[in-house]
């Protein structure tokens, strides 16, 4: 009976320190418990490096078909050192009130934070889809924040762009038709739905977003406080209908990474890179290889997940982690992620091979 007793207390010690123990390595895939041994809820997420900690910001799901839309806001979790993850609350908190353009029950998708050394300020955007509309309103959305971890006040909404013309203009583009969905948000602004935000060197920041109809992304300048548009933007990938985008910079060119666009469904992903952030952009393939065995599923399907951010890794040279989210859309609360280390071959090709189980040190010099 007391060795029955003993065994007990210590499969539970054994259990709970499992749960708890540091990690030192990246499972892709796998469930990600955080400081508190719950399973990290920040999907469609991004990095922000601030002040010596990794700041990860992304959609707080919920269970069940409802959990789509946002039950409660945008999470954020704290990292020295990109495995183990504390919990820092929600930054960003549906309203309840019915007037609010971020009423609970929006859609708010695929939140950024950078920070601005001018004004001191932290500023989220993200993608905003009114209550009750679908994915009719296609705005982008900004809050703001004096601490990294908010909470964020809300700003606004809106389409950007309204009344300008891109920096790569062409005559057709001005042209009425059918399918010219460019043409035909000029006057309102222009649609923008899967974005990232990129901060590049000399400190100006862009923001990337799928636009029309999500058949041509745009990259777009912001202002100095990084709290609007300038109104400088470019089209690229045009209608190549891409979604999904996450970027890097090395050795001075722009890897943009993509996905197709098939709802929650995993698709095929592929990288275009340009000299100039505002392109044009070479499209380069897909960049994938090998395959997930706990899901079957390869490059063609980018392993079951779809890219959201590109990480530089602090302290290394050359050390890019993709991050890509498993959608769970029945039970969003379940959805997992997929972070691979980003190889550059000796042409500089961009390859993203699946590991079950890989660290940090891939990127130390062989
Ligand atoms: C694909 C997008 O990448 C996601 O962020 C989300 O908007 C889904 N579509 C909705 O179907």
């Amino acid at each position: 009976m007391r060795n029955t007793f003993s065994l007990a207390i210590l499969t539970v010690t054994l259990s709970i320190s499992s749960v708890f123990a540091e990690r030192t390595a990246f499972e892709p895939t796998k469930p990600w418990p955080d400081n508190n041994g719950v399973h990290i809820n920040a999907h469609g997420g991004g990095i922000l490096f601030h002040q010596g900690l990794y700041y990860w910001f992304g959609e707080h799901k919920t269970q069940g078909r409802r959990g789509n839309t946002a039950q409660v806001g945008v999470h954020c979790y704290s990292s020295t050192d990109l495995y183990n993850w504390k919990d820092e609350a929600v930054a960003l908190h549906v309203s309840d009130d019915p007037e609010s353009e971020i009423v609970r029950g929006c859609v708010i998708e695929r939140p950024k934070v950078i920070y601005n050394p001018k004004t001191k300020k932290f500023v989220m955007w993200f993608h905003l889809e009114l209550r009750g509309q679908g994915y009719t309103a296609a705005r982008t959305a900004v809050a703001v924040s004096d601490t990294v971890t908010g909470p964020y006040t809300y700003l606004r909404s809106f389409r950007p762009n309204a009344g300008k013309h891109p920096v790569n203009v062409r005559p057709r583009d001005l042209r009425p038709g059918a399918e010219n969905y460019f043409h035909r948000d000029i006057e309102s602004g222009q649609m923008a739905r899967d974005m990232t935000l990129f901060v590049d060197e000399g400190g100006k920041a862009y923001h990337i977003a799928a636009a029309e109809e999500n058949y041509t992304l745009h990259i777009s300048l912001l202002t100095d406080d990084f709290l609007d548009f300038t109104g400088i933007f470019s089209r690229v990938l045009i209608r190549m209908h891409r979604e999904a985008p996450a970027i890097c910079k090395r050795n001075g060119r722009y890897y943009l990474l993509t996905s197709g666009c098939t709802g929650w469904a995993p698709n095929e992903a592929s990288y275009a890179v340009a000299d100039d952030i505002f392109g044009p952009y070479e499209p380069m393939g897909n960049p994938c290889r090998s395959v997930n065995p706990d899901n079957g599923m390869g490059p063609e399907l980018t392993f079951g997940g779809q890219s959201t951010f590109i990480l530089p890794v602090e302290g290394k040279s050359d050390a890019f982690i993709a991050m890509f989210d498993v959608w769970q859309p029945r039970n969003p609360i379940d959805g997992t992620y997929i972070w691979l280390p980003i190889e550059f071959d000796a042409d500089d090709r961009m390859v993203i091979v699946y590991r079950e189980k890989w660290d940090l040190s891939v990127f130390d010099p062989q």
